[in-house]
């Protein structure tokens, strides 16, 4: 059987590699790899695959940058061809990028069915992209795998047959447990001159929050604030270093740095006292780290990661983030 792994963007690096691993094992299984390029910083792509293992992939796309329409469509183009030449019997597609819902509907359209690795979560907010992909997503993918039964229970809700839903864990849980001791014999918080336990990392990329001056502004008058109580930790996405020069937005007293690899970025939240977010691996991350997380957004696909008790929803208004502030 020949299998087709697609990833595109950095969070699903850590997803894809244990299944690439597990399929290496399988003598009946062929697992071929294709990057499209969604991702193609050495920060953004390459040490992912260095760090986690992954193979270099067999295809790479190389579409790139560029609008939700120009992205997909490129993704779609060249992925066709992928899959016409190479003839899989199964793709496979993980999480909620724009590579993810491309390549499904591809394939879907060649009558290849595909399975979709992180199938389900709904944050039911239509104007974060990544909610379109997962919709689009599941709605064609023929094998849904699940991560959590808040999934199952929104897929069956959509009128899926529940044959077609399988709740089988969280791939990239496995890859942090697989790398947690490697990351935490790395020395990278004293680069940053700071104790464990002491400091607040920040990761911040979502449009909502950081493609309106007067939202971003706000989350970093409040990263400011905090500053004064404990040092801050911002790793920085490319998107949001073009906004903050774009916007001239001063970044005074919090501590950035550019993206770092797997890693040496779980070291950070690992050591972390809180970890303020809008990403949403990083909400299921913390959980599995015991590590309070603060989600600057109003809404999260990630529910269980609120009701185990890490983490808490603050939304991106200053006063709110500090309001929040005492939950670490
Ligand atoms: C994408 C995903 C998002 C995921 C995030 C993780 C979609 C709709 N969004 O958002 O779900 O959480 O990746 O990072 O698929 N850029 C670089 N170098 C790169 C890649 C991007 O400089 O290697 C810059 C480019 O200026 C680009 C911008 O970042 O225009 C945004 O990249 P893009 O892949 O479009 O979206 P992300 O914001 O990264």
């Amino acid at each position: 059987m020949k299998i087709l792994n697609v990833v595109g963007a950095r969070p699903n690096f850590m997803k894809i590699a244990p299944i690439v691993e597990e399929m290496k094992k399988a003598s009946d299984l062929k697992g071929v790899l294709i990057h499209t390029g969604q991702h193609y910083d050495e920060a953004m792509s390459d040490v992912f695959f260095r760090d986690l293992g992954i193979p270099v992939p067999d295809v790479h796309l190389g579409v790139g940058s560029g609008t939700h329409a120009e992205q997909t469509a490129r993704v779609m183009v060249e992925f066709e061809k992928v899959c016409v030449e190479q003839k899989p019997d199964l793709v496979v597609v993980v999480g909620d990028v724009n590579s993810t819902m491309a390549s499904t509907i591809v394939a879907v359209k060649l009558l290849i069915p595909v399975a979709h690795v992180e199938a389900g979560l709904r944050s039911f907010d239509r104007a974060m992209p990544e909610e379109i992909n997962r919709i689009v997503t599941d709605a064609l993918c023929e094998i849904l795998f699940t991560t959590s039964r808040d999934a199952d229970e929104n897929l069956k809700r959509e009128g899926v047959t529940p044959a077609r839903i399988h709740f089988v864990g969280n791939v990239m849980i496995d890859t942090l447990m697989r790398h947690r001791t490697k990351a935490a014999t790395l020395d990278v918080i004293s680069r940053f001159k700071v104790q464990p336990g002491s400091y607040a990392l920040v990761t911040l990329h979502r449009p909502s929050n950081v493609d309106e001056p007067g939202v971003l502004g706000g989350i970093l008058e409040a990263l400011k604030e905090i500053s004064n109580a404990m040092p801050v930790i911002f790793p920085i996405h490319p998107r949001a270093v073009r906004r903050i020069q774009e916007f001239g937005l001063d970044t005074t007293g919090i501590r950035t740095v550019e993206p770092l690899g797997y890693l040496e970025f779980l070291n950070l939240p690992s050591n972390a006292r809180i970890v303020l977010t809008d990403s949403g691996g990083l909400q299921e991350e913390t959980t599995i780290l015991g590590v309070p997380c603060m989600t600057l957004r109003n809404n999260t696909e990630r529910p269980v990661t609120i009701t185990h008790g890490t983490n808490m929803l603050a939304g991106p208004d200053k006063s709110r983030i500090l309001d929040g502030f005492g939950f670490a």
